[in-house]
């Protein structure tokens, strides 16, 4: 089942490296997850194609509009009969975690809000069915926050990763860490890989890997077991 994402920006050439490389550029490839960007500016009105205004009651910085918002979101819509939630990035959100990438995941559409500037009018809210955001730090836009939630749900849309037990296996969605793993040279600069993993006994190190994600678990976020 494919995934259709719109992202409505001020700013889309913040997505040009993002949506044509790597893991996202083989999900389009694969046709299970097409990333569509919008112009926000392109919506508006006015000869200067003004998309922010001081705000009314005064106080610093700039507001982000709601009338090109909004025409942006209706014409978007009217893109695609598929219907999904309309996300608005914001520090204000409900906080991203594993489970509501998963959630997302599930879904035929995503439409993502870049909010910009020191706010957006308020009005937006009402076209919006729910707010993320990425973490308690804030970002000069919601471009980055949209570029994290489209990763982490794209790696989640079944047949975008090679291996289906590569998701599983990984920090959050097993409700620990990640064990620790090594590859090639057998020693580096000293540092040896354990010989456990060498050994051969598929039993033993699977008990040894679940053991080293419970103690790194135990060690770094006991808030999440
Ligand atoms: N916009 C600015 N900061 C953000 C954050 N932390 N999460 C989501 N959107 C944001």
């Amino acid at each position: 089942m494919a995934l259709r994402v719109d992202i409505l920006t001020l700013f889309p050439e913040m997505f040009a490296g993002f949506a044509s490389e790597s893991m996202m550029r083989i999900a389009a490839e694969k046709g299970l997850v097409n990333v569509h960007l919008h112009n926000i500016r392109e919506h508006t009105h006015d000869k200067h194609q003004k998309v922010d205004d001081s705000p009314f009651g005064g106080g610093p910085g700039m507001v982000m509009m709601v009338q090109p918002v909004a025409d942006c979101l209706a014409a978007v819509e009217a893109l695609d009969h598929r219907r999904g939630p309309i996300i608005l990035l914001t520090p204000q959100g409900e906080p991203f975690r594993q489970p509501m990438a998963e959630r997302l995941a599930q879904q035929l559409r995503l439409t993502l809000i870049c909010g910009h500037y020191e706010g957006i009018d308020e009005r937006v809210r009402r076209f919006v069915t729910e707010e993320i955001s990425i973490g308690d730090y804030v970002l000069t836009g919601g471009e980055l926050p949209a570029m994290v939630l489209t990763d982490a749900v794209t790696r989640l849309v079944p047949g975008v990763l090679g291996d289906d037990q590569s998701c599983q296996d990984e920090s959050f969605t097993s409700g620990v860490l990640e064990y620790p793993q090594y590859t090639r040279p057998r020693e580096f600069r000293g540092d040896a890989v354990p010989d456990i993993l060498l050994s051969g006994h598929h039993g033993e190190i699977e008990k040894w890997r679940r053991e080293q994600a419970r103690l790194r678990t135990h060690q770094r976020r006991p808030d999440i077991i």
